[in-house]
């Protein structure tokens, strides 16, 4: 759905984004994952043309966006602005209406799609008629996620949108934001320079360094087959949790015990490793049960959960 062939642009001697290559499938979360500087920004601003590339192409649908007017290009796009970038001098509601107003919706169309997303967002609707300032920086970036989502669009291009939040508050957003259904059919471009977000909300990452993008793959491509040190060293300090949560039950069914009582509380084979430990803790049960398409059931406790997650790692790293 979006092609990023070859983009590269120089700020004076910066290469701020040095000759790119990714691609993003419709409905999928890539994540550009890296630190301070290496051209994140940069790259999410050039596929809505905030920036032209100096060279290379990008395309979306099969369209290169250089041949497309910005202002109807930007019409597909939702954006979420680094440090959220709402208009101080307009409230809540006046930011969320930016769109719908250039469309031309009428006012009862905009007020009605306004309080759906308050909702969905979790905002009171009291604070339509403040202005920004007057809002948490976690509800300000809740707003600022409605404005981008107000029309609809089909991609979303989010620049670091959790990034002003304490832990507790993030991992709530985290939840949230995997639950919404208007963000499971868009096709999302997520920047951030924090791994476990990137591991949580990410179908593929692409690791940038420089401008220049060191690896782009799956979580586990990223955890088990790293291109380089560069990589290793980049997930080295949260390792054993980013494992946790990239290996799923299903990904280590083979090595769980063949067993099953009734009874138990039951997991999907979908859950994550990290998930499933947390239910130990959660039911307080010595067992618990997972089950994987129509008719499999598994008994485990949790060391046999910890040695099948063990074997499975041990595995991944001499194939
Ligand atoms: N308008 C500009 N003029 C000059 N240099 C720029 C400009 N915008 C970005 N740069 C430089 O390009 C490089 C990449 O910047 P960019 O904003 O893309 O980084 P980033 O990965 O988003 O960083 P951060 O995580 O801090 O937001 C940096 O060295 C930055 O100083
Ligand atoms: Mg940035």
């Amino acid at each position: 759905m979006i092609k990023a062939d070859n983009i590269s642009k120089h700020f004076g001697k910066v290469k701020a984004v040095d000759n790119i290559s990714f691609e993003v499938k419709e409905q999928e979360n890539l994540i550009l994952l890296g630190t301070s500087g290496c051209g994140k920004t940069t790259t999410l601003k050039m596929i809505n043309r905030l920036i032209d590339p100096a060279s290379g192409n990008i395309f979306i649908n099969g369209k290169n966006i250089a041949d497309e007017q910005p202002e109807i290009l930007r019409r597909g796009i939702g954006y979420v602005l680094q440090n959220n970038g709402l208009f101080p001098h307009y409230t809540v509601a006046e930011n969320i209406a930016i769109v719908p107003n250039l469309l031309k919706w009428d006012k009862k169309k905009i007020a009605g799609r306004t309080a759906e997303l308050l909702e969905k967002l979790h905002l009171s609707t009291d604070y339509l008629h403040v202005y920004p300032n007057e809002l948490s920086g976690g509800q300000q970036q809740r707003v600022g996620l409605a404005r981008a989502l107000v029309s609809d669009p089909p991609v979303l291009l989010m620049d670091e949108p959790f990034g002003a939040l304490d832990n507790v508050t993030r991992a709530n957003i985290h939840k949230e934001f995997k639950a919404l259904d208007e963000l499971k059919r868009k096709t999302i471009i997520m920047v951030t320079h924090d791994v476990q977000e990137a591991f949580e909300l990410g179908n593929r990452i692409c690791l940038m360094d420089k401008g220049k993008i060191i690896q782009s793959g799956t979580p586990a491509d990223l955890l088990f087959k790293p291109a380089d040190k560069f990589v290793e060293t980049f997930l080295k300090d949260q390792r054993l949790q980013l494992e946790f949560k990239a290996i799923r039950l299903t990904d280590i069914w083979e090595l769980l015990p063949d067993q099953h009582t009734k009874g138990n509380s039951t997991l999907s084979a979908d859950t994550d490793v990290w998930t499933a430990l947390e239910n130990f803790k959660f039911v307080n049960a010595e067992t618990i049960n997972i089950s994987k398409g129509h008719n499999q059931v598994k008994t485990i406790g949790f060391e046999q959960l910890m040695a099948a997650f063990n074997q499975y790692k041990n595995k991944q790293r001499h194939e």
